[in-house]
């Protein structure tokens, strides 16, 4: 069933265990994601940007979603990722999302604060979790760029007061990850997390998680970042299939053939980050 990720991040942080939430692209991607956490007997969240929701209609996948999680009977949050514009996450929250992020990362605390505010009034009585960004995330997530020398963490003691100030109910500090591969390591500060994480005690958001070694998002998940985001390894590895598969047979006609390749490769991925979070048999 479709439920709110509240509770569901509250008691991953409580247990030191992380949810995945997955970026889908397709409704195809919405069954395989759910797939994959139902073999592993594992909640999960279904997350979409707002390009998704453009493309696909909020109502379509709100319905895929809640079709899917009952059929794979699997406790699944809805989540509307990095989203900045308040109309979009009034669409999301109308059509029946359980979580919405209002990314006001660009803007000054002030305006964050006062936008993150505006989103709870907005959704925190009908059950919605809420996700605001303090810092900013480098690289790319659909529209949203930032260049590495406009990522920027965040500041621990901002973080209690935006916690404090707003009444948030997951937060997503930027601590040195980024959107999409990394050209070296990222270079993590676990410091800045622990020194988070003592002071603020809502899940935290492991935002740019593709290509973070498995140990390090580990460690992340141990200080306290409960919701582990992952997009740009799934789309590779659906991606690079589709490709392989034209690449020896550049006739094919049936998409079924490319598409079945394409899902295995995604939902081994998807498989794996589950148990890297430790989530496994958490239903
Ligand atoms: P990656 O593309 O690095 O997995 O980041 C995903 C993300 O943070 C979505 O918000
Ligand atoms: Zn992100
Ligand atoms: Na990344």
């Amino acid at each position: 069933p479709l439920i709110s990720t509240t509770p569901m991040l509250e008691k991953a942080r409580a247990d030191k265990h992380g949810i995945v939430a997955f970026n889908v692209h397709s409704f195809d991607s919405i069954f395989w994601v759910l797939e994959a956490a139902a073999e592993l007997r594992s909640p999960v969240i279904v997350q979409t940007t707002v390009g998704t929701v453009k493309q696909l209609g909020a109502k379509n996948i709100v319905q895929v979603v809640t079709a899917a999680s009952e059929y794979y009977d699997i406790p699944t949050g809805l989540h509307l990722d990095h989203c900045t514009d308040l109309e979009v996450i009034k669409e999301a929250i109308h059509a029946g999302y359980t979580s919405v992020m209002i990314d006001a990362s660009m803007h000054s605390f002030e305006k964050n604060v006062e936008r993150t505010k505006k989103v709870i009034d907005l959704a925190k009585s009908l059950g919605v979790n809420i996700e605001a960004e303090l810092g900013k995330v480098g690289g790319v997530e659909d529209d949203i760029v930032v260049n590495e020398e406009d990522a920027q963490k965040a500041v621990p003691i901002e973080c209690k007061q935006f916690v404090d100030s707003t009444g948030v109910p997951t937060l997503a500090p930027a601590i040195g990850t980024a959107h999409g591969i990394y050209k070296g390591k990222p270079n993590i500060d676990f410091n800045r997390i622990a020194e988070i994480a003592k002071i603020v005690d809502v899940p935290l958001v492991l935002h740019g998680g593709s290509a973070v070694p498995d140990e390090d998002v580990r460690r992340c998940v141990a200080l306290g970042m409960a919701k582990v985001n992952v997009s740009t390894e799934l789309k590779n590895a659906y991606s690079e299939a589709i490709r392989n598969h034209f690449a020896t047979e550049p006739e094919s006609l049936d998409p079924r053939a490319y598409l079945q390749k394409a899902k295995d490769a995604a939902k081994e991925i998807a498989k794996s980050k589950i148990r890297m979070v430790d989530s496994e048999n958490k239903v």
